[in-house]
């Protein structure tokens, strides 16, 4: 299986599908509000993950349930339920799919197909079972189970071994050393504008407002683009810094995510003037 997905990430003949459904994608999600929606911005977190526990959930529950005798109601609620929810689960993963890599994009049209196979079988498991023909609707139930199985596998691959939609940029605490670090003279540091320094090799903005200094690690939690080359734009009242790679935007007093593709915050640095210097430390 390994072999195969490493296969499937440098297959770049998926590409032609990909980037047929990449721009269909965009062009239906275009309004940043949906986006945004769907990225999961509001939460903080990638909301694909989380929505797709409702169908894993209920298919499961009807599997164990198909099983057991005189369940034959319950199960056609939850395959009904897992089927119904799995739709805006499918639209929040695509919309996160097109923001990706390319060779995450492969992998993840592989996970969307086998996906959308079993969708496809618990459709027709919930039909059967409403014609009461209950031992077919089992029938493909399991075999709905089988291909939402392969797609999970494939999903734990995206996110786990390639870094689907995962923070980019918060493994660079682990390599910051405790106690404070020196980042120069807060007077000779110019008003709104974006600063890059480095603490222990690690890149950070700083960014001051008044005696106000914003410390954040440079690299964007999407796929890690350079935040120091960024622009500074206001939303909604607050400052913010614009991704130059894909345009996720962050507040500069918080590190919020307003804007996706990135569903993560962005992490800020506690910082303190001692003498004149300006100082930050891992929070
Ligand atoms: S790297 Fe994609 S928005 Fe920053």
């Amino acid at each position: 299986m390994r072999a195969l997905l490493t296969k499937i990430e440098q297959n770049t003949r998926l590409d032609r599908v990909g980037d047929r459904l990449q721009r269909a994608v965009q062009a239906t999600l275009r309004p940043q509000r949906v986006r945004d929606l769907l990225h999961g911005v509001w939460l903080g977190h990638p909301l694909h993950p989380a929505m797709v526990q409702v169908p894993v959930g209920a298919w499961i529950s009807a599997a164990v349930l198909d099983v057991l005798p005189g369940q034959q109601r319950a199960a056609t609620t939850l395959t009904t339920l897992g089927t119904v929810s799995a739709l805006p689960a499918a639209v929040a993963g695509l919309n996160d799919w097109a923001a990706l890599a390319p060779d995450q994009r492969r992998v993840g049209l592989v996970h969307a197909a086998s996906n959308t196979v079993a969708l496809a079988f618990y459709a027709g498991s919930v039909s059967a079972r409403l014609r009461g023909r209950h031992g077919l609707g089992r029938a493909l139930g399991m075999m709905g189970l089988g291909a939402a199985s392969m797609g999970a596998y494939i999903g734990g691959h995206l996110a786990y071994k390639q870094g689907a939609q995962v923070n980019q940029s918060i493994s660079e605490l682990h390599r910051m050393s405790g106690g404070w670090h020196p980042l120069g003279d807060l007077a000779a540091l110019p008003q709104r504008q974006l600063i890059t320094r480095e603490i222990d090799d690690v890149s950070v903005i700083l960014y001051r407002h008044g005696d106000d200094v914003t410390v954040m690690l440079e690299r964007c939690p999407h796929q890690s683009g350079p935040l120091g080359e960024g622009e500074v734009q206001v939303v909604d009242g607050h400052e913010c810094v614009v991704c130059p790679w894909h345009g996720s935007t962050f507040r500069l007093n918080g590190g919020e995510v307003v804007h996706g593709p990135s569903g993560n915050d962005q992490q800020i640095l506690p910082t303190r003037v001692r003498a004149g210097v300006l100082e930050a430390r891992l929070p």
